[in-house]
């Protein structure tokens, strides 16, 4: 998730004064009126500030340090990694052993068929790689019409050009001119929406279909009961690609591989990134199935002219590979379904709080606790005000403009849970205290 909240208040602990840095995500007006929040190191599911003050990272970054900070195993992979083979690329024919393996794991796991693996630097580039191979593939197979990409409300899929063209917040597409046309944005919640605008739009016009197994910078929304299953028939049936956006739910946050499989779905593509390197270093990519794959390995004049400079890298596909060791290693598939169940059944305590409309949790690790429209809109509280006071009392969370999101590090142990949705209730009471 990548919505960064500019506190409203001033928070507890200044680091230093804004210099040159220009942060992301944000309005540097007011952040340069304040001080950063300099994160100095970090350990397990532990920041410390340059003041030495320590925060519990209940967000695990932005939902992506799976197994923790810290981890000694991949600073050593990278370290003999870059002394081997520090960089090259993969365009045309050069390969290099970490990529070749690393796409072979990813591969042997993927519930998508016959799997070939493109490797990018993070998940936008990633859902951009997959907007323009879903274009082309039809392109090959002589249907040059189907260019419509559909999305889901809540749906957050990157800020490169494809991924803000297809974003299911309205907020994200405003003010940058005109996007890729041919995009459109069904409910999130209805297989039946998605069929009506494949025919509403024309099946012969359709080239792929976007969702996350559970939204996540959109606000955490699993989907209905059978969702999934309903929506492949769809895409079946009416020649669209179904594409799954993996980017927060794999490598365990969801229990599984690719965060798809509780759902029983095999898409034709699946877009992943964050937890598949636990972020130590950027990486990403998309898995593609045979199919698709087809025109572009075993036809002629057929190459896919995309790709990235860093792709392939393999320092960052060693820091990949030894990640998943620790994934395996430690079970955190396991780990993290009862971390999912610890999780739910802490923050069901904020569901009766005052300021809390809902709270939605248990499937994955990755909640939402939303607040009331009462209290947003009549008492003028904000979301940005319980994020800097949980910051304040030592607890990172994420918040967007109706709530505050969790998605800590699959190791959180019950006593950083306990204290998480403690710290997170309090600050709660403190922030309906002021107003
Ligand atoms: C579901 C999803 N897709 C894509 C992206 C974009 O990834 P990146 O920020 O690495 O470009 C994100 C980022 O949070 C995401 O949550």
């Amino acid at each position: 998730m990548t919505e960064t909240v500019v506190p409203s208040v001033p928070v507890a602990q200044p680091t230093r004064e804004p210099g040159r840095l220009w942060h992301t995500f944000c309005d540097m007006n007011t952040v340069r009126k304040g001080p950063e929040f300099t994160v100095a190191r970090a350990e397990g599911v532990w920041l410390w500030d340059e003041a030495g003050d320590r925060y519990l990272d209940g967000t695990a970054s932005l939902w992506y340090c799976n197994v923790g900070h810290g981890r000694p195993e991949i600073a050593e992979a990278v370290h003999r990694q870059m002394l081997t083979l520090d960089a090259y690329t993969v365009y045309g024919d050069f390969a290099n052993a970490p990529a070749v393996r690393l796409s072979e794991r990813l591969a042997a796991h993927a519930p998508v068929s016959d799997p070939r693996v493109i490797l990018t630097c993070g998940g936008g580039e990633s859902i951009d790689t997959a907007a323009k191979l879903a274009r082309r593939y039809h392109a090959v197979s002589g249907a040059p019409d189907k260019v419509h990409l559909i999305s889901r409300t809540g749906g957050y899929h990157g800020l490169n050009g494809f991924g803000t063209s297809v974003i299911g917040m309205e907020r994200f597409r405003t003010g940058f001119g005109p996007l890729v046309e041919d995009v459109s944005v069904v409910p999130h919640d209805s297989a039946a929406a998605l069929e009506a605008e494949i025919l509403r739009v024309g099946p012969g016009r359709v080239a792929a279909f976007f969702a996350e197994p559970v939204i996540g910078a959109g606000g955490v929304y699993a989907p209905p009961q059978g969702y999934f299953a309903e929506v492949s028939r769809i895409c079946q049936r009416y020649g669209v690609l179904f594409i799954v956006d993996s980017v927060i739910c794999g490598f365990a946050r969801l229990g599984d591989w690719f965060g798809i499989e509780r759902f029983g779905a095999r898409p034709d593509m699946i877009v992943f990134a964050k937890g598949v390197s636990s972020g130590y270093l950027p990486l990403g990519g998309v898995v593609v199935s045979g199919r698709v794959a087809e025109p572009f390995w075993y036809q002629d004049d057929h190459p896919f002219l995309h790709g990235t400079t860093y792709a392939g890298h393999p320092t960052a596909c060693a820091a990949a590979m030894a990640n998943l060791d620790i994934l395996e290693r430690e079970d955190l598939f396991t780990v993290s379904l009862e971390v999912e169940r610890q999780l739910d059944g802490a923050l069901r305590s904020l569901a009766d709080h005052p300021l809390v409309s809902q709270v939605r949790s248990g499937t994955g690790v990755m909640a939402a606790v939303e607040l009331t429209e009462e209290a947003l809109a009549e008492r003028g509280i904000t979301t940005a005000e319980v994020f800097a006071e949980a910051r304040m009392r030592g607890v990172i969370l994420r918040a967007v403009p109706t709530a505050l999101l969790i998605s800590p590090p699959l190791i959180i142990t019950w006593e950083q849970i306990d204290h998480l949705v403690s710290t997170l209730a309090g600050a709660l009471d403190a922030v309906a205290a002021r107003h």
